[in-house]
């Protein structure tokens, strides 16, 4: 059974010990509800680390007010039991109550709209981490204090926990680029590893938030998946343009009644938009399935 640690002095005092030994140490950062897309990055982590800690935190100020952090999935019982049936096992679960609170909780340091996510948990933060380019683009035209959520937690994360090595998962691709170039210019010492998208055996990528799709809606979704599959053969067998290769995606998406948010090739370093694939791009996509918002990408490389 992991250790479960929700203090974060006593998270770090872990990791130090563990350094003490000559432990290299992992961190996987989560926000729980767990699945095999999860569990593959602890397989992924246990290439590279002695001892791997695992955060589950559903992270407020990366969820805008009119997005659905109140109905987040979540189910710490059932994630020990899954960590505990996997086979590459997790050494610590960090699993703090609120990382926002200080102790001298005051709102009026709070800007714009995340205010009324954090306001219930009474803090004083007014510090914010911004990859000022990458945060704009794809996720980011929707969602746009999504990313500097994430990469002030994230920080956060890394100065409790101080791992040598951190795992994220290639299916938020614009995530992962966002961590590894945040680490890149404010020079954190740590690794950061990006591990392939997990599906389902019907080539859904697995999310927390496909238990809410119902069974139609999950039928469905799956034309996100196909389609990219035929773009990425379309450009396999020379059709470089994007806009044709966009438009054929677009087209079967819709005709499955998904709502696009967006579907874009992009450079898989800088994500900016290309019009004629020659390096390599990833094709990603966000498209709304009844309430449930889903994304999905594909890398392409000729
Ligand atoms: P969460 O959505 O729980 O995802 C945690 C990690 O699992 C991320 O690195 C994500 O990319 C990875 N992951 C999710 N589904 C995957 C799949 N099907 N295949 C491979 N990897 C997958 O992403 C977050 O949480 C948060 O934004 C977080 C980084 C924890 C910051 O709050």
């Amino acid at each position: 059974e992991p250790k479960v640690i929700t203090d974060k002095d006593e998270m770090r005092k872990w990791s130090r010990t563990m350094r003490s030994q000559g432990k290299i140490i992992a961190l996987v950062p989560t926000m729980g509800y767990l699945h095999q897309g999860h569990l593959s990055l602890v397989k992924e982590a246990h290439k590279h680390a002695h001892v791997i800690a695992l955060s589950i935190y559903v992270n407020p100020s990366q969820f805008s007010p009119n997005e659905d952090l109140s109905t987040y999935p979540s189910d710490f019982h059932g994630d020990i039991q899954k960590l505990m049936s996997f086979p590459s096992a997790v050494d610590v679960v960090f699993h703090p109550y609120n990382l926002y609170d200080y102790g001298n909780g005051s709102k009026e340091n709070f800007d714009d709209g995340v205010v009324s996510c954090i306001e219930n948990s009474g803090l004083g933060h007014e510090t914010w981490v911004r990859v000022q380019k990458l945060e704009k683009g794809l996720c980011g035209l929707s969602r746009p204090v999504f990313f500097r959520g994430v990469a002030t937690i994230v920080t956060k994360l890394f100065n409790i926990v101080e791992p040598d090595v951190a795992v994220f998962g290639k299916k938020d691709y614009q995530q992962w680029r966002v961590i590894q170039r945040m680490v890149r210019d404010l020079d954190f010492s740590i690794k950061v590893i990006g591990s392939e998208v997990v599906r389902d055996s019907d080539g859904l990528a697995m999310s927390s938030r496909n238990v809410h799709l119902s069974p139609e809606e999950r039928e469905k979704a799956l034309s996100i998946n196909k389609s990219l599959l035929k773009a990425k053969s379309a450009a396999e067998d020379g059709q470089v343009d994007c806009e044709k290769l966009r438009n054929l995606v677009i087209q079967c998406i819709a005709e499955a009644g998904g709502k696009i948010d967006y579907a874009e090739i992009v450079d898989q370093e800088s994500l900016e938009k290309v019009e004629t694939i020659k390096n390599p791009v990833v094709f990603c996509i966000a498209a709304l399935f009844g309430k449930v918002r889903l994304i999905d990408n594909m890398e392409i490389k000729l």
